[in-house]
């Protein structure tokens, strides 16, 4: 009798304790700081959470956002729920704003994967992928950006590019990363390549499509060097998780360079699971890449198809590395950035020197040291991004189920 009510009063006494809060929260924890309730300011990082606090583990079914997390206490938590932007660095975070910062969702879509987006600044057109296993010739779509408003099309350039899974601007071309692997589709052989449209004709043409005879596993994301040009990519395994390709991988996930003048590919990292985002400093020295191990499947043959999973604890995480030697040598691989939500999938770096990087449900903003200075909050899982415009200063970004836009003071790189 004497133990069980031992028992009890101590049980009471610790409930009681966990609802009070830990001495140093900084009040109030989010607060509004637009115009109007689109921007919120989280005060300190909230580095300090009332007890008690949990954020649910994201799964391939749900996405728990840093807003998701349930926090005892804490009323202004309720803030994040519907905001636009979420302002971590108030000073910075609200000059990259601008007067009039807004968040515009475009158009629904289906919930492949959408990615690759590449603006052609002469046509004023945007060009995004769908990614979804074959019937038929899966069309990509293009945003005309001369309509007001914006209008979205289906667009298959000739011959038909299947996958296209990274894209960018180069010498007046779309270049895309094609990310499958089939014996037919539209009329040829499709298989892991570089390959640009000119998007004048829509004539594609392939740029490299093999490694002294080994099919690529899953060409990724796509970058060219700001300077010399050469394009820069990865390629990770997803394609055969996802039964996009017919062949098991046969090289190890890897990032390269390729230079098209001569035809050589050259090894930069296979330190990385599954690298996925790539992207250079706006003086071509620093380049960044994600790895999102994170989402893995298995490689063995026999298990093509068989989808993803998400490990909370492996790599979600985007590394910095020196380039020199005129672009050739990639080095000094550091430790950047870890994703605060879900995977670093796509990554891209602003004229400004800031990292941006489609991460779950939304787009976080980076200084070049690492430091989150806000992230924009989407309702759907961003995959990709792109800056359009004559000053290249709304960013259109894409995702599963969604197409939208951002106007800000926030602007991409010159396109090369
Ligand atoms: C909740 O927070 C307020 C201050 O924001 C504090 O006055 C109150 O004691 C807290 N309640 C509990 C149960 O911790
Ligand atoms: C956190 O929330 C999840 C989902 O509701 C629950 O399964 C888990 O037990 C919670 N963990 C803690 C420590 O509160
Ligand atoms: C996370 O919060 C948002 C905004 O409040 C809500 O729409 C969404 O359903 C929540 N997600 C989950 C997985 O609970
Ligand atoms: C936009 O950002 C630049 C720095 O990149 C800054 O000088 C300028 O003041 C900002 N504009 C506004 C309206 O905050
Ligand atoms: C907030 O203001 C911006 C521009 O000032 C506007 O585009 C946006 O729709 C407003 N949002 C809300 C929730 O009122
Ligand atoms: C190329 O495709 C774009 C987008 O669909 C279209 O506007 C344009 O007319 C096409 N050009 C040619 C030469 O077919
Ligand atoms: C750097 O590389 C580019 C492209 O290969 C070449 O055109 C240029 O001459 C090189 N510059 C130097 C200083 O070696
Ligand atoms: C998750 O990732 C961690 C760290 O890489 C690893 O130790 C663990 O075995 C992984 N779990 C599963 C189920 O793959
Ligand atoms: C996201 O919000 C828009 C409106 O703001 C809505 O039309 C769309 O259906 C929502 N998408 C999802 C996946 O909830
Ligand atoms: C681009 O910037 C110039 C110079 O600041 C400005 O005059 C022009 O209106 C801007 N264009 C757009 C579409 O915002």
């Amino acid at each position: 009798m004497k133990t069980s009510t031992a028992v009890l009063s101590l049980s009471l006494a610790v409930s009681a304790f966990a609802q009070v809060q830990p001495a140093g929260v900084t009040q109030p924890i989010v607060e509004k700081c637009g115009s109007n309730g689109s921007v919120v300011c989280v005060n300190k990082y909230s580095a300090v959470l009332p007890y008690h606090f949990n954020r649910s583990i994201s799964n391939n079914k749900a996405d728990y956002d840093y807003r998701n997390t349930s926090v005892g206490n804490a009323s202004t938590w309720d803030l994040l729920g519907p905001a636009d932007f979420v302002v971590f660095d108030r000073e910075r975070g609200l000059q990259y704003l601008g007067d009039s910062p807004s968040y515009e969702f475009m158009f629904p879509v289906s919930s492949a994967v959408h990615e690759a987006p590449i603006y052609a600044p002469k046509q004023n057109l945007l060009f995004i992928s769908q990614l979804a296993p074959p019937t038929g010739v899966l069309p990509q779509l293009v945003v005309d950006l001369n309509q007001n408003p914006p209008t979205l099309s289906n667009y298959t350039p000739n011959p038909p590019i299947y996958a296209p899974n990274g894209g960018t601007f180069r010498n007046g071309e779309l270049l895309f990363a094609a990310s499958g692997g089939i014996d037919e589709l539209g009329g040829t052989e499709q298989r892991v390549s570089l390959r640009t449209v000119d998007p004048a004709t829509n004539k594609s043409t392939v740029l490299l499509n093999n490694y002294f005879g080994f099919y690529f596993n899953n060409m990724d994301d796509v970058v060219v060097h700001p300077t010399t040009r050469d394009i820069f990519f990865t390629d990770p395994d997803y394609s055969y998780f996802n039964a996009l390709t017919d062949t098991a991988p046969q090289l190890p996930a890897a990032s390269y360079r390729f230079d098209p003048a001569t035809g050589a590919v050259f090894l930069i990292d296979d330190t990385l699971m599954q690298p996925n985002g790539i992207a250079f400093s706006p003086d071509g020295q620093t380049l960044y890449i994600s790895d999102t191990g994170a989402v893995y499947g298995t490689i063995a043959p026999g298990y093509g198809g068989d989808g993803t999973q998400f490990n909370t604890t492996a790599p979600r995480t985007i590394y910095a590395f020196d380039v020199t030697n005129n672009g050739t040598r990639v080095s000094n691989k550091r430790s950047f950035y870890l994703a605060q939500d879900w995977v670093p999938d796509g990554l891209k770096v602003s004229k400004e020197g800031l990292v941006l990087t489609g991460s779950g449900h939304g787009v976080d903003v980076i200084d070049d040291v690492g430091q989150l200075i806000m992230r924009i909050q989407t309702n759907y899982t961003v995959q990709n991004f792109a800056w359009t415009g004559e000053n290249l200063s709304t960013l259109w970004l894409m995702g599963n189920n969604g197409i939208s836009k951002v106007e800000w003071n926030i602007t991409g790189q010159t396109l090369v």
